[in-house]
Parts: C-alpha cells; structure tokens; sequence
C-alpha cells in the first residue's frame, strides 16, 4: 500500500492533525488557473485514475482513515441527526453498502474483504477490526440502519439523491464534516432549492446546465468535481449546527499564525448512479491541508496568491473569509514576485 492508516489525530480540541509529506504531494489542488470563478466543473471520473492521487480509486483511503472514522463517530454521538434517511431510500442505502464495499475490498484487498453466498454477505473491515455477516437488503441483520453502518467505515460525507421529475432531492445523507451546511435543513430539498445560498451560480445558468447533466449519469459511469474553501485550523466538522464551537475561530488568526491555522479544504466530490433505485450517491471528499504546508510548492504558493487577490466579493463573503481576507492576501503576497 502506498497511503496507510496511521495514528489517531484529532479535529478538535488541541488539533493533531497533520500530513505527511506523501499526502500534500498528493493534495487535490484545485486551481488550474490564476483567476476562480464558480462554473460547471464536471468531467468524468475515470478509473481507475493515475497510481497513488485522490483519483485512482473511487473511495479513497488515506492516511487519516482511523482519525476521521472516530471523527465521525464523535459527531453522530454528539448528533445523531447527522445521518438520515427517508424510508423510500432504503434500497440507494443498500446500493450504497453493495457499492462500497465491492470496491473498497477490490481496491484494497489488504484492509477489507468482502464473500458473497447469494444474499449473505460476509464483510471484513481489517482497519476497524470488524466482522459481519449480514442479509443483503435486510436491516435488522445488521447492528446499524444500513447508510450509518456503511458510513462509519468510509472516508467523506455521502448524500443520497432520490431523481424525480427530472430534478434531485436530498433524501438520505451521512454528513459530519460539512463546510457550513446542513443535512438536516437540507434534507428533502430540490437541487436548486439546497443551492439557494450560494451566490452568483444562479445567475450564470450554473445550477441548470449541471442538473440535466447528473440527472443523464449512466451506471458504471461516475463524475466529478472539486469544490473549496478555507477554514481556520483542521477541523473537519463546520457545520452550522456546532457553529458556536468554531465561529469565533476567526479572530484567533495573526499575521504570525495564519500560515499554520489557515487550511484549504478541497472537496473531491463524485456523483455515480446506484443500478437498483436510480439514486445518485454523491460523495463529498474532504482533504485539509495547512497554507504552510500547501506553499512548499512554490507553484501552488504563487497560485494561491493570484486566486485570493482576484476572488470576487460575492465569494470571499458567502465562503467566509470576510474577516480575515486581506491578511491571506498580504501573506501569500510572500510567495509571488508578480505582487
Ligand atoms: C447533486 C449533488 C450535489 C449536492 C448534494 C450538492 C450540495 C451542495 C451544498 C449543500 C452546498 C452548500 C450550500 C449552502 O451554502 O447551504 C453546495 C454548494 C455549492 N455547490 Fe453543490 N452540490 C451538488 C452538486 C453540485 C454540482 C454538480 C455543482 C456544479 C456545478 C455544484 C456547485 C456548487 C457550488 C459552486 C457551491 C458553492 C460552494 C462554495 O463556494 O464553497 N454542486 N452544494
């Protein structure tokens, strides 16, 4: 294996998080350009990818593994509304489980396996040291509803998207590590109606151009998308719902300090139709990575600069950088001989 599970790390409290050399080379850097504007940045999700990135495989299992496994764990203790499904998901979540673990025992033979005889289901999550056997599509052979069962053992936030009248509702959803949005609020809502915060996207024909897209997804045909933001130190878990804990957070940064506690949060996000309901799972990957660690690459530093110096008003207000913008934009001015 080329990215193991490591030691736990934490997202709260003293923040032990950290990555190794391996995983910033590997980071999901999403700016291909100087300039960032929102637009319909979908392509297919070919796979597997290129050895060793985010990409190779369709669930991508890190060096953080145990620490967002317990992570997430943490949360739905703290909030058990974090994972919802309505009843008519039922069959999406079982998709869900039949999806991840083929691939994930597929992919990673060393730390899962999965034996089928018919409906039983023989599950083997070595990382967890966990065994089940189970009925597939029958949920009280297992200790869990199904999404939670399944979500407590893969990487990301996963929405379930129930396809009706050509439109997407988010009718089931294991979310811990959101970037300022909630499942609860969301759930059952429209894509244009969960999109409803978010500026400028409307009004370019962003929302409507990539509606008719997902709603034409094929099985065994994935995309994707990377989606960004920042967040004052590395905590995953930004949800409105705690916002008392982290809100504040955003006077602690210094012009000494923010290289450390500033983190880009990049979300790898995959849409794949799920063959039995039609559902669409979409999974949200977060990988967070210090601005100090992301600028030893002397590209991304200068980069960084020339998104954060031209990002629009609209943006730097709705992603909440507000507070602390001009700072970012002095200290990344260190990095860029063009300032
Ligand atoms: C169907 C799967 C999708 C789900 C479940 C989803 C969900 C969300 C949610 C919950 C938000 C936060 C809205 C808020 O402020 O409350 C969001 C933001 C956003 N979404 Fe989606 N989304 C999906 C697909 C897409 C696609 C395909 C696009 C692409 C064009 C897109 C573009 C955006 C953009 C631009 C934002 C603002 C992000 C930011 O500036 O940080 N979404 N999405």
């Amino acid at each position: 294996m080329r990215v193991a599970p490591t030691k736990i790390e934490t997202f709260r409290d003293d923040f032990t998080y950290s990555n190794s050399e391996f995983a910033i080379k590997r980071f999901p850097f999403p700016f291909p350009e100087d300039d960032y504007m929102y637009s319909v940045n979908i392509e297919p999700h070919t796979l597997p990818g290129p050895v060793g990135t985010v990409n190779e495989h369709l669930i991508d299992i890190d060096e953080h593994y145990l620490s967002e496994m317990r992570e997430r764990g943490i949360v739905l203790e703290e909030n058990p509304k974090r994972c919802l499904a309505m009843p008519h998901m039922d069959l999406a979540c079982w998709d869900m489980i039949d999806r991840c673990m083929t691939t994930m025992s597929e992919d990673y033979p060393d730390y899962f396996s999965l034996t089928k005889d018919g409906d039983t289901w023989h599950w083997h999550n070595k990382l967890l040291d966990q065994q089940d056997t189970f009925t597939f599509g029958d949920s009280s052979t297992l200790s869990l509803p199904p999404m939670e069962y399944i979500g407590r053992q893969v990487q990301g936030d996963f929405a379930l998207l129930d396809q009706r009248d050509g439109d997407l509702f988010m009718d089931a959803g294991i979310v811990t590590c959101p970037a300022d949005w909630s499942l609860a609020f969301d759930a059952g809502m429209s894509f244009k109606e969960w999109h409803g915060p978010v500026p400028m996207a409307h009004e370019l024909g962003i929302f409507d151009r990539a509606l008719k897209y997902l709603c034409a997804i094929q099985v065994n045909r994935p995309v994707r998308r990377l989606n960004w933001t920042l967040t004052v130190n590395a905590r995953m878990d930004t949800s409105p719902e705690t916002y008392p804990q982290w809100g504040t957070d955003r006077t602690t940064v210094t012009p000494e300090n923010i290289g450390e506690k500033i983190h880009l949060r990049v979300e790898l996000q995959v849409l794949d139709r799920m063959p039995r309901s039609n559902a669409l799972m979409f999974s949200i990957r977060t990988y967070l990575a210090s601005l100090e660690d992301l600028c030893s690459n002397p590209e991304w530093a200068r980069r960084l600069h020339r998104v954060m110096k031209g990002l629009p008003e609209p943006l730097i207000e709705y992603k909440g950088l507000t507070r602390y913008h001009p700072m970012l934009v002095e200290w990344l001015s260190q990095f860029d001989p063009v300032n």
